[in-house]
């Protein structure tokens, strides 16, 4: 009881995968549903804030109490729309499963077969939001993600430190957890501590999550 753990607060969420497209029919994603930031959102909402998110193309349904949403597909558009929302954000948790390069080129035309001699993608690297937000003199508290096959604490540890981040969220992908599954575990680490937050349900992890993201916040901003 007493006043929810967000009240007052604006939070920005992203979500989902991002597709960068090669022509008008391919592209290249990857496997997030979008489960985890949408589980974010919601746990936002419910801890008080008022909740935008910011989701790349996912299946999925607008989460109750979530103010408002922006669907975008490729990481330059989630690039635009983060950047343009975070202004007016105090907390942004980027959960989005951003593509790291896009083709240089997009083909107006549908690519066709070339008679068993090989295709040659070149692709350009996308910029990176966090590192974006984190560059400008006033940006929201910045949580992360971080999603690894291997030698979770190091990446995750690493990421904290060159994207300038106040937490990240750590999650070992493989052995039924991580992108697409209904459970998923988090190790949480900011500049002087770590939290482990074991295997549950998205929608109780996201709830633990913002819980923590709140204490944080409460410390390091007032
Ligand atoms: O969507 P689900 O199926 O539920 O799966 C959840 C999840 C596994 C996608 C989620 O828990 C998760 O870990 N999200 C981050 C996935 C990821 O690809 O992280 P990364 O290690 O590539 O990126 C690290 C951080 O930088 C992330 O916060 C990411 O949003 C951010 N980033 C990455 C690239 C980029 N160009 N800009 C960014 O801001």
């Amino acid at each position: 009881f007493g006043e929810p753990l967000l009240a007052g607060r604006r939070v920005l969420v992203s979500a989902g995968p991002t597709y960068e497209d090669i022509d008008p029919v391919r592209f290249i994603g990857n496997r997030s549903s979008g489960k985890m930031g949408f589980a974010v959102a919601e746990a936002a909402a419910q801890a008080g804030a008022e909740v935008t998110l910011v989701a790349g193309p996912v299946g999925l349904a607008t989460p109750a109490g979530v103010a408002r949403r922006i669907d975008v597909r490729s990481a330059a558009q989630m690039h635009a729309a983060v950047l343009a929302a975070a202004a007016q954000a105090d907390i942004y948790i980027g959960a989005a499963a951003v593509g790291d390069y896009r083709p240089q080129e997009v083909s107006a035309q549908k690519l066709k077969k070339r008679d068993g001699s090989e295709l040659v993608l070149h692709l350009a690297e996308n910029p990176d939001i966090l590192a974006s937000l984190s560059a400008q003199t006033a940006h929201p508290f910045l949580v992360g993600f971080a999603a690894e096959t291997h030698d979770v604490a190091s990446y995750a540890q690493g990421k904290l430190r060159h994207k300038g981040l106040d937490m990240i969220a750590a999650n070992q992908v493989g052995g039924g957890l991580g992108f697409e599954s209904a459970d998923n575990a988090l190790t949480l680490y900011w500049a002087d501590g770590a939290a482990e937050l074991p295997r549950t349900s998205k929608a109780e992890l996201a709830r633990q999550l913002v819980a923590r993201v709140a204490e944080r916040y409460r410390t390091a901003r007032g």
